[in-house]
């Protein structure tokens, strides 16, 4: 795992640029259904896994390390932070829903298009809005004193399943995707 709180920022900052790769895939996914066109389902089901297993479950959690550092730190710069936890509530059941319209696709259930549609555009909605304000505002916030602060990121995993140097297995159709998608 890192050490200091600005490798960890700059994980952070790596990770919402391999997010937004990943959210392309979704769009242009996306896209497809509205079209009445056949969309790689399989690929859908591997972005919203990584979603679920590595941004909700580990990126989420090492930014709440630096947004409580900075707030110990510096309560002067913590407006808005206690926004964080509900936004990060809000995408995880954003992006289970997501995840349930696509496994249902793949089960042969019955579900309107539009509906996978409207989920998959709330979902990348709000998932932009949240990193925008993210980078534009809290990391900027927390890039002025991210010497002083001390974090102990040590029961988190620093493995990205994807994106990272040795990819999990399961992940190898999307890693190759990403790989072979201009960016
Ligand atoms: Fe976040
Ligand atoms: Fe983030």
């Amino acid at each position: 795992m890192t050490n200091t709180a600005a490798e960890l920022l700059d994980g952070l900052r790596q990770d919402h640029r391999n997010m937004a790769r990943l959210l392309r895939l979704l769009r242009d996914e996306t896209e497809l259904i509205s079209e009445d066109k056949l969309p790689d389902f399989a690929l859908l089901r591997d972005v919203m896994r990584y979603m679920t297993v590595y941004s909700d479950a580990m990126h989420h959690p090492k930014e709440d390390l630096i947004y409580e550092g900075l707030r110990a730190l510096q309560p002067s710069l913590a407006e808005g932070l206690e926004q964080v936890e509900a936004e990060h509530e809000e995408l995880a059941e954003l992006g289970q829903r997501l995840q349930d319209d696509i496994e249902a696709v793949i089960a042969g259930t019955e579900i309107e298009s539009a509906r996978v549609v409207a989920d998959a555009k709330a979902y990348m909605h709000r998932l932009n809005e949240h990193m925008t304000w993210e980078e534009e505002d809290l990391f900027r916030r927390a890039d002025a004193d991210i010497d002083k602060i001390a974090i102990d990121a040590s029961h988190l995993s620093a493995i990205d399943p994807v994106f990272g140097e040795k990819h999990e297995t399961s992940f190898t159709n999307l890693r190759d995707k990403v790989e072979h998608d201009p960016q």
